[in-house]
């Protein structure tokens, strides 16, 4: 079926607007592949847990006495019911506010009320909370509900070499996710996020006003020729990560981006502990701190983004919340200007250029409602000739290539068509 709906050169309205095949997707795309829940430091210490979903399903992310993760369906194996209810907090037993089953970090069941009644063949022990499988790569945790999925690592390919050049942007630290969030609502599909996570199409059009912003006030600006001539910026690309998983590269504009900027306060501070910790290297790492240059998309929920971590939450075929995550480095020496430099440029995309994706995703949204019109157009550069294996394998184009929807929907049509059954242990 998905395979007339899903082709090479377009994909079906309907995609976006059923709800059958949005029932579908919550249960076979989240779930039926990694997904990511959390990341570790939010739940640094023993019985530390935050509430979090796995497509539709309420989920608990928990650390057990001895530090480990478990990934635990919040759903009491009694009749029902959350067993959670806070956001996050620390906790060794849960409580089922109904009849008061209590089950331990781990999802084990050990209390239930006047026991007896349940007779001599009740068996707590096999009556625990459903489990994930979760697994967590450098405080990055992914959970699913696939048996037969390989290791995370394997699964992220290249995309987690990726993540490892977004984190070792200052040696020496480590990442922290623990400042709040930023929470958006849309009336529109959760798959309109992904397909603009990786679209350098849209920028020059749909963030103008951002982008001339910028440039009045800092006096450096991202040249926009490139799009209105179309001539598709040789210095960025767009790459299939293989999986789902994409990328767009700004990192090889991003030196004279900053250079001809004037330094921001803690920019100092930054570049005096790079310098001792890395010597020559500092130069271009002293941008890529800075900036990132970086939109890696892990799929199909995970979207890291300059310095911060966006998270695609649907509720709903035409309803999303997306959340994003400030980050900071801790760590021996890392300056404190280093945070309030991070803060303060992690407050510029959230606000002044996600509500412009946010209106072309509702009026997409809209738009795609019209029964008659059932097309989408993905083929961008299919025809050019302007893709190519990279040094790493992997397929690269220009930056404005549609080729990271097309990843996307290879993606998501294994999932959507996958027999394979998925479990709770
Ligand atoms: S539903 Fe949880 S104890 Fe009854
Ligand atoms: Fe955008």
């Amino acid at each position: 079926m998905f395979t007339d709906l899903v082709q090479p050169d377009r994909v079906h309205r309907s995609l976006y607007t059923d709800r059958e095949v949005f029932t579908r997707e919550m249960e076979r795309v989240y779930g039926g592949t990694w997904t990511y829940l959390a990341h570790e430091s939010e739940l640094p210490g023993p019985h530390d847990f935050v509430r979090r979903r796995l497509g539709l399903r309420p989920v608990i992310v928990t650390r057990d006495a001895e530090g480990g993760l478990h990934g635990l369906l919040n759903r009491c194996t009694h009749r029902g019911a959350t067993v959670c209810r806070d956001d996050e907090g620390t906790t060794a037993r849960f409580v089922c506010g109904y009849h008061n089953w209590t089950f331990d970090s781990t999802g084990a069941l050990v209390g239930v009320p006047m026991r007896k009644g349940y007779g001599p063949s009740f068996e707590p022990g096999s009556l625990g909370l459903g489990r994930l499988r979760v697994e967590s790569y450098r405080g990055f945790v992914f959970g699913t509900l696939n048996q037969e999925m390989p290791p995370l690592e394997e699964h992220l390919g290249y995309a987690a070499r990726l993540l490892d050049q977004w984190l070792d942007r200052l040696p020496g630290s480590r990442l922290v996710v623990r400042h709040g969030t930023h929470r958006l609502r849309y009336r529109g599909n959760w798959k309109l996020t992904y397909d603009n996570s990786a679209d350098g199409y849209h920028p020059g059009f749909s963030h103008a006003s951002l982008l001339r912003m910028r440039k009045q006030r800092y006096g450096v600006g991202v040249d926009m020729q490139w799009t209105l001539g179309d001539v598709d910026n040789g210095g960025q690309t767009v790459t299939d990560l293989g999986n789902g998983h994409t990328f767009l590269d700004q990192r090889a504009e991003i030196d004279s981006y900053w250079e001809s900027s004037a330094p921001m306060p803690g920019e100092q501070a930054y570049e005096a502990v790079l310098r001792e910790r890395l010597g020559e290297e500092a130069e271009r790492m002293l941008d890529l701190a800075v900036g990132s240059g970086m939109n890696l998309n892990i799929f199909p929920n995970l979207l890291v983004i300059g310095n911060q971590i966006q998270v695609i939450e649907p509720f709903d075929v035409d309803d999303t919340h997306l959340i994003w995550y400030a980050t900071s480095l801790e760590g021996e020496g890392v300056p404190e200007e280093l945070t309030a430099l991070r803060m303060r440029l992690q407050e510029d995309f959230p606000s002044f250029g996600e509500p412009d994706d946010l209106v072309n995703f509702e009026e997409c949204q809209n738009g795609l409602s019209i029964p008659e019109m059932e097309w989408v157009v993905t083929h961008r550069h299919l025809e050019t000739g302007r893709s190519h294996l990279d040094e790493n394998g992997n397929l690269t184009g220009p930056v404005t290539d549609e080729l990271p929807i097309r990843a996307f929907w290879r993606r998501w049509t294994e999932l959507m068509t996958s027999e394979t059954k998925l479990v709770a242990r």
